[in-house]
């Protein structure tokens, strides 16, 4: 048997999800445009699928754009307000976003855009007075900041955020999260903070992988990333993905109910293997947020002194213990996670985080497992 700990990387399809998928699938669902039953079929499951994920996210029904994931959503929030935004115009991101918000923006900054740096500290939290800084910038468009952290399980203080963008009154930016690993682990009050632009996706929740939504404020003006049959109210062109939104509505829908007694099991359990790992290695040392603190309860990214992070992965995973090394798109390359790096960390530890994230699925027995391995691997891999 095998304890799978990747969940921040992608989940297993939840059954009750898996079941409507599958029954979607074989509805013959016709084409969303199309005018007759088969068409109406799945333009039902389209809109039904749009007031789920609205109500369980309290925006209204018109805010919901279905996208292919978060990185698509990421890329439409960001080029999307920027290309409309004209030349001048500048954007924030903190400097541990993921790929799809860092790279883009990165990408426009070659192309003329003025991009600001906001820094974090050693547990990943943003640093107030560069976002100050930040927000101060003049034709700022666009600040990017997200929910939580992929790797180090980090949660920004969305509130406190808040306030601090108020304090521009008028001359505030718009606001984008990157929500994707928030959604089910951490609350979300999207209409609490103020945000304009919301990115989810249905597979780090027990949804279909390939399907997730941008949620943007109707009234603020974005160029759309794909241009063709305008469907999503032309925010989206190309044919809906009608069985993929239903199932990933309904993921959507019980991620948002079962938060609330997820996160404490997660944070048992993250207590427990924590525990488990200072037994056999008294020296590791916890990336992030101190467990005592606001985090995703499911994510613990551990550093071991003087182990390689790739053999530790590749070990682990022979004994049983699936796990990943920061980011699972960098985890093939051999590059340091700017994450950690971003946080303060050397060269060699960015390269060296073990990640390993639970999910609704994670029994006490996998903690117990993961603890197990966990100890025997590192007597093995570490320096005596
Ligand atoms: C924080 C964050 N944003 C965006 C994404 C990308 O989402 P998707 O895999 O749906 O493109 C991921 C997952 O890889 C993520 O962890």
């Amino acid at each position: 048997v095998t304890v799978y700990l990747d969940h921040n990387s992608t989940t297993p399809i939840r059954p009750e999800v898996r079941e409507l998928y599958i029954e979607l699938l074989d509805a013959q669902l016709g084409n969303a445009s199309g005018s007759h039953a088969a068409g109406r079929r799945a333009r039902a499951v389209v809109d039904d699928g749009r007031e789920r994920i609205a109500a369980a996210l309290g925006v209204p029904e018109e805010w919901v754009v279905f996208t292919s994931g978060g990185t698509e959503a990421n890329n439409q929030a960001l080029r999307g307000v920027l290309d409309n935004a004209g030349s001048g115009a500048a954007i924030a991101t903190s400097t541990v976003e993921h790929s799809s918000v860092l790279q883009t923006a990165l990408d426009l900054e070659q192309r003329g855009t003025k991009f600001l740096r906001v820094q974090v500290d050693q547990s990943g939290k943003i640093e107030s007075d560069s976002l100050r800084e930040a927000l101060a910038t003049p034709g700022l468009a666009l600040l990017s900041i997200m929910t939580a952290n992929n790797e180090s399980g980090a949660v920004t203080p969305m509130a406190e955020v808040a306030s601090i963008i108020d304090e521009r009154g008028t001359e505030r930016p718009l606001w984008h999260t990157d929500a994707v690993q928030a959604l089910g682990k951490s609350p979300l009050a999207i209409a609490d903070w103020g945000l304009d632009l919301v990115s989810l996706s249905a597979h780090k929740i027990g949804g279909p992988q390939g399907v997730g939504c941008l949620l943007r404020r109707p009234g603020i003006g974005i160029r759309p990333l794909l241009i063709g049959g305008g469907q999503e109210s032309g925010a989206r062109s190309g044919t809906e993905n009608a069985a993929g939104i239903g199932a990933c509505a309904l993921a959507v829908q019980l991620a948002v109910e079962e938060e609330p007694t997820l996160s404490p099991r997660h944070l048992t359990f993250a207590n427990e293997l924590w525990h488990a790992v200072r037994l056999h290695v008294p020296d590791a040392k916890l990336v992030g947020p101190s467990l005592e603190s606001p985090r995703l309860a499911n994510t613990l990214n551990i550093l071991f002194p003087g182990a390689e992070g790739h053999s530790l992965v590749a070990r682990l995973d022979l004994e049983g213990l699936e796990a990943s090394l920061g980011s699972a798109c960098s985890s093939g390359a051999l590059e340091a996670s700017h994450v950690l790096l971003a946080m303060g960390y050397s060269d060699r530890q960015a390269r060296a985080g073990l990640r390993l994230s639970m999910g609704r699925t994670t029994s006490h027995k996998d903690i117990h497992s993961a603890g197990d391995i966990l100890g025997k691997t590192l007597q093995h891999v570490l320096p005596k």
